[in-house]
């Protein structure tokens, strides 16, 4: 037997339940200087099953202290995926005390279970007046009926020029939908959308764009990071883009933002859906809480992707190289091994064919002939013409996430293959590229302060 956290295949900065199956984030919000992680858990399995609302808590994002199970399975269904609301103004009426009530809109995934045989998916409330210690589930549930066979996952935000709660729901193939409440219980249908080749856990949101923030967008994403950009004045949505990739690794799904962050930022958890843990008490981890942000870029407006600054509390030891001519067809720069490691590299072209940086033995190529980036065996077509990248490599024992030309090029990779090593290797084919800069840091794990 291990240690608890000590595991093995246990990420050391990334979340995980105690045991048990884990899928999407679910009620991400921020309440009286804590911050919220709600997920899809199975809490008797190592596989998917029994959906119930595990809970954890942190005041940094990174150190998450898991908590009492928040919903359990009822005679409605087992509990499938959903947001989080302070309800500041108490439009519910669900507010007992001083402090506003924090309201859980979820799915009763009706059918799931033998108590709900037959029963439709149904969209539901549940609520809280003591900070999310404990939860109590609305009487008058459901609030919204089936509109769609296995109609899912509502993610509610507070819109202010309306005075209204909006939802996004999940109907179902690739269809969507807004909907208006002015206290959570009675819900007006806005619009039906169709985002081709996406399903499930959708996110809507504006964000301002970075140096104009007169100028902003709304963003309706969907469960694998895929989003468009458009208007929204309370009643309609309108996309002003076709879909737009986030992130091209195999393991990104079930993407959600925090409600309720007082400094105002966009913070987004996703689900690393698909890793292996093998002989774990636990199976499946989250990606890293990433800051989203929108900016001018070659291509357009993007949402950009980066790991949130508190991951700076973590930085252990450093190693930093400026202006390396990568002259030889490859260079070897050493290092202090180890699992965890957050690594920025910013290099230019030089007319090479290809740069290969392989660190923790996990190879990441820039293709520069095909303008192509290869993290692992997962590629993403870059903007023509670029002759400058910079990478961000976020390394856990059981993870790679990378984040590359500001954040708009991501690849979220669940691996067992990294092995820590003393060194990193840089191999180019032709051209003579540079190494502009490179910060080489290892990273405490959450649960020990010591290094890895
Ligand atoms: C996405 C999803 C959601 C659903 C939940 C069930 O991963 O399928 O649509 O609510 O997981 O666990």
């Amino acid at each position: 037997m291990y240690t608890e956290f000590a595991e093995p295949y246990r990420p050391q900065f990334h979340f995980t339940a105690r045991k048990g199956w884990l899928n999407d984030p679910n009620g991400l919000v921020y309440y009286q200087g804590t911050y919220h992680l709600f997920f899809q858990h199975n809490p008797s399995g190592n596989e998917w099953g029994n959906m119930t609302w595990g809970h954890a808590i942190s005041t940094d994002l990174i150190h998450w202290e898991q908590t009492a199970h928040a919903l359990l399975p009822d005679s409605m269904g087992t509990m499938f995926s959903g947001s989080a609301v302070v309800d500041w103004h108490n439009t519910a009426g669900f507010q007992t005390g001083k402090s506003p009530a924090l309201v859980l809109i979820y799915t009763a995934a009706g059918g799931t279970s033998p108590e709900s045989e037959g029963k439709p998916f149904t969209q539901c409330l549940a609520y809280s007046n003591d900070g999310g210690k404990t939860f109590t589930k609305f009487t008058g549930n459901p609030v919204l009926p089936e509109l769609a066979p296995e109609n899912r996952d509502p993610k509610v935000i507070w819109h202010e020029p309306s005075q209204k709660w909006i939802m996004a729901l999940y109907l179902q193939g690739e269809e969507f939908a807004l909907l208006s409440s002015p206290n959570l219980k009675e819900w007006t249908m806005l619009q039906r959308l169709s985002l081709p080749g996406c399903m499930e856990c959708p996110d809507f949101f504006e964000l301002p764009l970075k140096g104009n923030p007169d100028i902003s967008r709304w963003v309706f994403m969907a469960a694998n990071g895929q989003y468009l950009l458009g208007e929204f004045d309370g009643h309609f949505f309108k996309a002003e883009t076709a879909l737009i990739s986030s992130d091209w690794g195999k393991n990104f799904y079930a993407t959600q933002t925090f409600s309720d962050i007082p400094d105002g930022r966009r913070i987004q958890m996703a689900w690393m859906r698909g890793g292996e843990y093998p002989g774990m008490p636990f199976n499946q981890q989250m990606g890293f809480p990433c800051e989203l942000g929108l900016e001018e870029t070659p291509e357009g407006i993007r949402v950009c992707r980066r790991p949130i600054q508190e991951i700076e509390t973590l930085w252990d030891q450093s190693f930093e190289w400026n202006t390396v001519l990568l002259e030889q067809d490859e260079i070897v720069l050493p290092v202090s091994p180890s699992s965890l490691l957050d690594v920025e590299i910013q290099l230019e072209s030089g007319n090479a064919d290809m740069i290969t940086m392989v660190v923790n033995k996990l190879p990441v190529t820039w293709n520069i002939r095909d303008n192509q980036l290869e993290v692992l065996d997962c590629s993403a077509s870059l903007p023509p013409h670029t002759n400058t990248l910079d990478l961000r490599l976020l390394i856990d024992r059981t993870s790679l996430e990378v984040f590359s030309l500001g954040g708009t090029h991501n690849f979220s990779c669940c691996t067992l293959e990294a092995i820590p090593e003393p060194f990193i290797l840089l191999k180019k084919r032709g051209g003579t590229p540079l190494l502009s800069r490179m910060i080489f840091r290892t990273l405490q794990s959450i649960y020990n302060p010591k290094k890895e």
